[in-house]
């Protein structure tokens, strides 16, 4: 039997609403931001098929076990952890996996914030036409000249925060998510035109071969265990965001096929993202691997040139924002819940001092642009130390923990209630991958990125 107990801090109105949620959190800058640019820079096919093998054996799975536990628990991830593991007689440290999730949701956050701020600040350079006729060398001095003003991104870094805040401090998230349940369909939409713009006048053939004929000398391990670290980070995985949308979903929902439902749709934005760029940055000369700036350097010359490009232009770093919006706030929530259930704060309150410390962070991304771009550490700047340590170790190891909780500490009925599957080849597919396959393969993967095997 599936738990019948609603969680205290509400319940979806049913399973639309809680896709909507889900994809609301999945779908945001890691699908058209940062997809892109990783791809570009780890080689292409290769690594495109690495990233798809893993959010087929891994993250799917993953998500599963992450939303059972979160139906189960009905709690913040950290107590939702506590309170499962005394069911399943499992020792107490199994909370501080749920704190690790607060800790990274944190961490992500704020340099998620400030990338945002990009895309705030080309609504504004593509409302004023900043984008008309732009050639390649304007659309790197267009990029070059934001990121390298520290100042403006610190303001449209904190636009952003206070933006994410404000939602969550007042609880007016089904407000946003409205909005996001129309946005997004036309996000898709302007997705589809732009692949349609690439395929009429960028080199869509060498798209397609860069993204799709895997080339496996290009696969290094530090490339893998870039590729699975996404496939937690494009899904919102491994650090209890959909745990607490897991927290709020109905009994007698499928959670296999939500599940698939907010994978398909992540991984269909992400390569439609691709399959919009690629083109441009071959057509164009420009650098595959030229990094965080990639879509900021390669869109705009697409807007520039097309019929009607000012405002489809502005709409879509408008839908962007939308994207990054709704998926920030859920990197905020289990600090919130956790901070109202543990230390009686209110909501707002929380939302505030977790959003200002996350503010405060982010100004190290801030100046890894302008200020600090040659200060490393461990050959990385600070924005891509953060980025590493959370994407790359604290997910995936947040995933892996999740894997073995569910896997090995709950009970094997318990879990075919909470998934309401009969035990038959689904479900002992899906056990035999979060038993065996999903946590030896984090752990072959973070291995052999460190060069052990
Ligand atoms: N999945 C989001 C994206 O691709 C980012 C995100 C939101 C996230 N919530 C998360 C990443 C929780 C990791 C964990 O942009």
């Amino acid at each position: 039997m599936a738990t019948e107990s609603t969680s205290i801090h509400g319940e979806w109105s049913g399973k639309l609403a809680f896709i909507l949620a889900a994809t609301g959190s999945a779908v945001g800058l890691g699908n058209i931001w940062k997809f892109p640019y990783i791809t570009g820079e780890n080689g292409g096919g290769a690594f495109v098929l690495v990233y798809l093998l893993c959010i087929l054996l891994i993250g799917i799975p993953i998500m599963m076990a992450e939303i059972l536990l979160g139906r189960r628990g009905r709690q913040s991830p950290m107590n939702t952890m506590a309170k499962l593991a005394r069911e399943a007689g499992g020792g107490r440290a199994w909370k501080y996996l749920g704190i690790m999730g607060v800790i990274a949701g944190f961490l992500i956050l704020s340099f998620y914030s400030v990338i945002a701020g990009w895309a705030l600040a080309y609504i504004e350079r593509a409302a004023a036409g900043a984008f008309t006729g732009i050639d390649k060398a304007g659309v790197e001095q267009l990029f070059g000249g934001l990121v390298g003003d520290w100042e403006r991104l610190l303001g449209w870094h904190t636009l952003f925060m206070v933006m994410t805040v404000v939602v969550v401090a007042r609880g007016v998230r089904e407000g946003l998510e409205t909005a996001v349940s129309v946005l997004m369909p036309l996000l898709f939409l302007i997705l589809v035109l732009l692949v349609g713009y690439a395929i009429a006048q960028g080199d869509f053939a060498r798209a397609v071969e860069f993204m799709f004929r895997p080339d496996f000398s290009k696969l290094t391990g530090e490339s893998i265990l870039v590729a699975m670290g996404h496939s937690f980070f494009t899904l919102s995985l491994g650090m209890g965001a959909i745990m607490i949308y897991g927290s709020y979903l109905p009994s007698h929902v499928s959670i296999g096929q939500v599940t698939l439902v907010v994978a398909i749709a992540d991984t269909v934005v992400a390569l439609l993202a691709g399959l919009a760029i690629f083109p441009i940055v071959f057509s164009q000369g420009l650098e595959a691997g030229a990094g965080p700036g990639l879509i900021f350097q390669t869109l705009p010359l697409a807007f520039g040139q097309m019929p009607g490009g000012a405002i489809i232009g502005v709409l879509f770093f408008v839908m962007l924002t939308f994207a990054a919006w709704s998926s920030a706030i859920s990197l905020i929530e289990p600090a919130v819940t956790w901070f109202v259930e543990n230390m009686s704060m209110s909501r707002a309150t929380a939302a505030v001092a977790t959003g200002f410390v996350a503010w405060l962070l982010g100004i190290g991304t801030v100046l890894s642009f302008n200020e600090w771009s040659d200060v490393t550490w461990f050959g990385r700047t600070f924005f891509a130390n953060l980025d590493f340590l959370t994407t790359n170790i604290m997910l995936p190891l947040g995933g892996l923990l999740i894997s073995v909780f569910v896997a090995w500490i709950m009970h094997r009925e318990h879990l075919l209630g909470e998934l309401e599957m009969p035990d038959g080849a689904v479900f002992q597919l899906w056990h035999f991958l979060i038993r065996f396959f999903a946590p030896a393969a984090v752990i072959v993967i973070f291995l052999n990125s460190v060069g052990i095997i």
